[in-house]
């Protein structure tokens, strides 16, 4: 099997990196999205999510990351159960994120660094940890670590592609 830990730590983390790249897919498959927020404000009269967080986005994440949760547990890599909880902490971060950065100011596709590329991993981590098992600290340092330079790439390629409108 695989006894590398820093492989290891990144094939249990692919669902939730999964989880939180497909979203961007709704815009291109689906004509009419319904925002998380149903488009209200929040007391100080800024969105509380914004368009950015819709429905679509959010149940395409989920279940795009336990589709590959579901292969990995054919290979006995992960377990579906882990890969859903993974993918729902992903998706709940970026919800998380989004209501930060419109509380302070920051509009929707802006870049807010570090919560960008960080809390959906964080609230990922977290929540497995707390519903499934602990992680090895050198997993997370790890994935810590690697995590931001990993999304900067795949956001630039994304939008080299014409998936995203913004490089980030
Ligand atoms: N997306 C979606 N639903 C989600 C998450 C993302 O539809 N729950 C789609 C939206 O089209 C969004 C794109 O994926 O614009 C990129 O996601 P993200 O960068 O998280 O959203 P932003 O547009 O940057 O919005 P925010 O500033 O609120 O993060
Ligand atoms: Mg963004």
């Amino acid at each position: 099997m695989i006894d590398n830990p820093f492989v290891q730590a990144l094939i249990f983390i692919l669902p939730s990196y999964v989880a939180n790249a497909s979203p961007v897919l709704v815009r291109k498959v689906i004509k009419v999205t319904h925002p998380i927020d149903l488009g209200k404000n929040f007391i100080d009269g800024k969105r509380v999510l914004g368009d950015g967080k819709t429905f679509e986005g959010f149940f395409i994440g989920v279940i795009a990351g336990c589709a590959v949760g579901s292969l990995l547990a054919m290979l006995s890599l992960h377990t579906l159960w882990g890969s859903f909880i993974l993918s729902l902490g992903t998706l709940l971060g970026d919800i998380m994120g989004s209501f930060i950065k419109r509380r302070v100011g920051i509009k929707r596709g802006e870049m807010f660094p570090f919560l960008d590329q960080l809390l959906f991993l964080i609230t990922s981590v977290t929540l497995y940890s707390l519903m499934v098992e602990p992680l090895p600290l050198t997993w997370v340092i790890f994935l810590l670590v690697i995590t931001p330079w990993l999304h900067l790439l795949t956001n630039y390629l994304a939008f080299k592609i014409g998936l995203k409108d913004v490089p980030w």
